[in-house]
């Protein structure tokens, strides 16, 4: 029958069998899934949390090689899983990263069993731990006997920016070793794995590995054999690694790009550095480098990148980087460098970036240093002793856009107003006198980036978005801000005259300020109540001024205030009922005014801050105050508090659970709109000193009230506490024993109430406790022996007439019966000097301060670089200035 239908039909049979052919072709390029790797899926999916269903197509009603971000070969075996929770361009601001939709919980090595996965990209995603696969007992002993097994031969495996995942051993990955090309771990902590080098050590494919963030700290500084014969790609930046360069590093011949900036690697550059001759990138900025900038750097022909800016480089700028003619980047910034800007440089035609600034280079610079520089976009010179000699009418070749001139007297960049796409420019300690101040300020004023310190100039209408005006001696009325500014600086220069100037023009459109601050001038006169028109702020600072008048109603309308400080000005009366409409309020600071009134008791929820310290409040605490459970700081010392201390304190749970995220957390506050977070920094005085936080400090103080009857036994349950004053009050009672709970204690200072019977010997049990005054109260019996609680001055025990044993000089007598005098008179004489020192020293224990620091970190992409800088170096400014 075949045969007679094959002879008969020969063109049927022909079309009958393509169309088999054609059919098989069909089945295979459809063929489903293979069963083992879709349980491999299954079970790996089941083993993560994946709390808003992003992987609901993984189910047993599709084929697996249609799931989302699977795919797979002609074969249907898995190859390719592709799961990123962020693309690149989706992540417009780190800090905009909303990971509630990513996968998150366990990353099971399971799924390595697929046999024939090549290539696995999870980046982005939210996973906190590796979970070993079922057969964990064997992947522990294969440590060596790596590639045994039916294991996957993967090749590009990136597990980046999944910020919470910590792996502690690395090992699980030998099984990946003879594919391995490209390892991306960014941001995962790494902490634990100190033997990171020497594993991957292993993995002669690697060409590209990326371990930038992940808190390594120590980098072996030999290795019998460099093993890594394809690496081309390092990034170890922004670590913790410190020693000198790895010798085995420069052995890596065939590397192009190198990162190793933001460590703390000492030392010189070592010769064999010039091994590298394939280099297009090397970065070791922010590094503890130093000795010279060696001639031989010239050699490296290829180099795009070279930055060696924030490290302890000296002598002079090698003519021979001028030999580099592909180099496009180019930043020695920050360095101890001298000597002259090498004209050898004006030949790098192709440079866009070129930043020098902060050295202590001189010389002459001219147009000829930068006539053949058409590509530049980016320059940041400075240093005092330059001279220049510009030709006044030299028009540069080059349109920047970002400007860094220090000690630059413009009149002497005659070509400053040619560049006319600046929009970013930073002028430190420069000099305006004498240019029209008039066409500086229309010229700059489209600039987004302003940035002017130690200047002076007054009375403008600005419209960049950041306007940076700290310290410039400026002087006149506040100028005026059209809606674009975002963020308003002008701490610490003279201005006068009222904040209406500011505040009250007209502006028709909706204001998009987010950061306003004028700490330290001379404003005078009320508040205004013009904030309606300005309700987009998150922070407003108004401390170290003359204001005077009541906290307007008009404040009220803030409803996205998050952080407000009013202090040690004028202000009196009460705080106005319209505030309650500020939910949004975190941080409040009112220290240093004439406050009067009781102390609200509608504040918002989210109080973490209330600093109401020196002003005339009066009446009870508001039991309202525990139901603000995220408050670490309660300062409503020197008021006119009266009643009892409220029992229910404990409510505060802040104040007893030590969350660790802040603990390690600074105090800050996030505008998610333009991905800024706004640092604020916490001055308090302890022993004598100032001490600047900007870590979260859990404190309570209602020292100096009128407070009375007993220490509730609650407040003892505060656990997380670091410091509790409640001295100068009329306070009663005795101290429990289970003071000796509170573990966190630094500061404790109970003096001058009436606190009765014996120091409990829990309180030895504190013993990070630096500072104790449990002075003038009517403690008794002996000072617990064989403890810290001995190692304090009698200044902190005096004026307990019943109170002895060391330190104090009165002996206790055996037997004495509790309550019994002792002998007070003889030690009178001397207890009056050591009153006298006591008052001197009255400034122990943590008191006063307050301030901001505004500090911006990532986010923006084109902001990046600038604020991370900016941040640093405006803490260091405040620091120096303001403690
Ligand atoms: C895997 O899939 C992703 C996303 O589709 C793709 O970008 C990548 O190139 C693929 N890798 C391979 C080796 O096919
Ligand atoms: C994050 O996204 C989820 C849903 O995708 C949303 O419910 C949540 O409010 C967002 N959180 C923030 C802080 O934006
Ligand atoms: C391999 O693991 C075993 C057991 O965990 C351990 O004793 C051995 O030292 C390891 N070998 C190497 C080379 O790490
Ligand atoms: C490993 O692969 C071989 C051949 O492909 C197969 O016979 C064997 O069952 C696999 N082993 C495991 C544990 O899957
Ligand atoms: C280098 O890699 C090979 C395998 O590729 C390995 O056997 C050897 O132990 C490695 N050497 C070092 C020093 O790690
Ligand atoms: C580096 O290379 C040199 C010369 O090729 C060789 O002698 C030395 O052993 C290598 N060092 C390392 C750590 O690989
Ligand atoms: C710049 O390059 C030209 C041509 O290559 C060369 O003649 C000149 O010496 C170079 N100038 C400097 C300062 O190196
Ligand atoms: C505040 O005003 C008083 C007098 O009105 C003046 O003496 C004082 O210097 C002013 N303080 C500041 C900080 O401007
Ligand atoms: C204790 O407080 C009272 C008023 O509360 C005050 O008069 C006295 O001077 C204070 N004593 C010390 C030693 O500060
Ligand atoms: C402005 O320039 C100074 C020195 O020129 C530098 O220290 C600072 O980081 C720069 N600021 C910004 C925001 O770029």
């Amino acid at each position: 029958m075949v045969r007679s239908f094959s002879s008969q039909n020969a063109p049927l049979s022909l079309l009958f069998s393509v169309l088999i052919i054609l059919n098989i072709i069909i089945c295979q390029t459809n063929a489903s899934c293979n069963i083992k790797d879709k349980q491999i899926l299954l079970s790996f999916k089941h083993g993560l949390t994946d709390s808003l269903g992003m992987l609901s197509t993984w189910s047993n009603k599709k084929d697996c090689c249609e799931w989302r971000g699977v795919h797979c070969n002609i074969n249907g075996r898995v190859t390719n899983i592709s799961l990123p929770c962020f693309t690149d361009d989706e992540i417009i601001t780190e800090n905009k990263k909303n990971k509630t939709h990513c996968l998150a919980g366990k990353f099971h090595l399971s799924i390595f069993e697929l046999e024939f996965l090549n290539y696995l990209d999870l980046s982005n995603n939210d996973f906190n731990t590796i979970q070993l696969s079922l057969d964990c007992q064997t992947m522990s002993s294969v440590n060596t006997s790596y590639g045994s097994g039916n294991f996957s031969n993967v090749f590009h495996l990136d597990l980046s920016q999944n910020e919470n995942l910590v792996i502690n051993d690395l090992r699980w990955l030998l099984r990946l070793s003879s594919s391995l090309q490209f390892l991306n771990l960014n941001s995962v902590n790494l902490h634990k794995e100190t033997h990171w080098l020497q594993l991957l050590n292993m993995f002669p494919s690697l060409s590209e590995l990326y371990l930038s963030s992940c808190s390594l700290e120590s980098v072996s500084m030999s290795l019998p054999y460099a093993n890594f014969t394809s690496l081309e790609y390092l990034d170890l930046s922004e670590n913790d690694l410190f020693y000198e360069l790895p010798i085995w590093l420069f052995n890596l011949s065939g590397l192009s790009y190198l990162n190793l900036g933001g460590n703390s690697f000492h030392g010189q550059i070592p010769k064999t550095l010039m091994n590298l001759r394939k280099l297009d990138v090397l970065n070791l900025e922010d590094n503890k480098l130093s000795g010279t900038i060696p001639d031989w750097f010239g050699q490296l022909g290829g180099l795009e990148e070279l930055d060696l800016s924030s490290n302890s480089f000296t002598s002079y700028i090698p003519i021979t980087l001028g030999n580099l003619s592909s180099l496009v980047y180019l930043d020695v910034s920050t360095n101890h460098l001298n000597g002259s800007l090498p004209e050898s440089l004006g030949n790098l035609t192709n440079l866009e970036k070129l930043g020098v600034y902060e050295n202590s280079l001189s010389g002459v610079l001219s147009h000829k240093n930068f006539a053949k520089l058409p590509n530049l976009q980016w320059l940041s010179l400075g240093s005092p002793s330059f001279i220049f000699d510009f030709d006044p009418h030299w028009i540069p070749p080059f349109k920047l856009q970002n400007l860094d001139l220090q000690y630059a007297n413009l009149k002497l960049v005659p070509w400053f107003y040619t560049q006319t796409s600046l929009t970013s420019l930073n002028i430190t300690s420069s000099s305006f006198r004498n240019t029209s101040p008039k066409m500086f300020w229309s010229f700059v004023f489209n600039f987004s980036f302003l940035y002017l310190f130690n200047n002076s100039m007054s009375n403008v209408l600005l419209n960049s978005d950041f306007v940076w005006l700290v310290h410039n001696g400026l002087s006149g009325s506040l100028p005026r801000l059209t809606t674009n500014v975002s963020i308003f600086n002008i701490n610490g220069n003279n201005m006068s005259g009222s904040l209406s100037h500011l505040l009250c023009h007209n502006i028709k459109e909706k204001s998009n300020l987010k950061y306003l601050s004028v700490i330290d001038n001379h404003l005078s006169g009320g508040l205004t109540e013009c904030w309606g028109n300005w309700k987009s702020l998150i922070h407003i600072s108004l401390g170290r001024n003359n204001l005077t008048g009541m906290i307007p109603h008009s404040m009220g309308s803030l409803s996205n205030l998050m952080s407000l400080h009013i202090y040690n000005t004028k202000l009196h009366g009460e705080i106005p009922v319209s505030l309650k409409n500020c939910q949004k309020l975190m941080i409040v600071n009112f220290r240093n005014n004439k406050l009067s009134g009781n102390i609200p008791n509608w504040i918002g929820k989210d109080m973490k801050v209330l600093q109401l310290r020196v002003n005339e409040f009066s009446g009870d605490i508001p039991l309202q105050i525990c139901q603000l459970s995220s408050l670490f700081l309660l300062d409503l010392s020197y008021n006119r508090l009266t009643g009892t201390i409220p029992r229910c304190l404990p409510s505060i749970t802040s104040m007893i659970f030590k969350n660790v995220s802040q603990d390690q957390g600074v105090l800050h506050i996030v505008d998610h709109d333009i991905g800024i977070i706004f640092v604020i920094s916490l001055s308090l005085l302890a022993k004598g000193n100032d001490l600047t936080y900007d870590k979260y400090m859990h404190v309570v103080d209602l020292s100096n009230n009128q407070l009375s009857g007993r220490i509730p036994i609650e407040v003892f349950r505060l656990t997380a506490l670091k410091s509790l004053n409640l001295s100068q009050n009329q306070l009663m009672g005795t101290i429990p024993k289970e003071i000796g709970n509170m573990k966190q204690l630094e500061s404790l200072d109970l003096s001058n109430n009436t606190l009765s019977g014996e120091i409990p010997q829990t309180m030895s049990a504190i013993t990070f406790l630096e500072v104790l005054n449990l002075s003038f109260n009517n403690l008794k019996g002996q000072i617990p022996l064989g403890t810290q609680l001995q190692s304090f001055t009698p200044l902190s025990y005096m004026g307990n007439p019943e109170l002895c044993g060391t330190p104090l000089i009165e002996k206790c007598k055996k037997n004495e019966a509790p309550g019994e005098d002792t002998n007070v008179m003889a030690k009178e004489e001397e207890g009056s000097e050591l009153m006298e020192c006591f008052y001197m020293g009255m400034g122990v224990g943590f008191t006063t301060g307050f301030w901001i620091v505004f500090g911006t970190l990532l986010f923006k992409r084109t902001w990046r670089h600038a604020y991370f800088n900016f941040l640093y170096d405006v803490k260091d400014w405040f620091m120096s200035r303001w403690t």
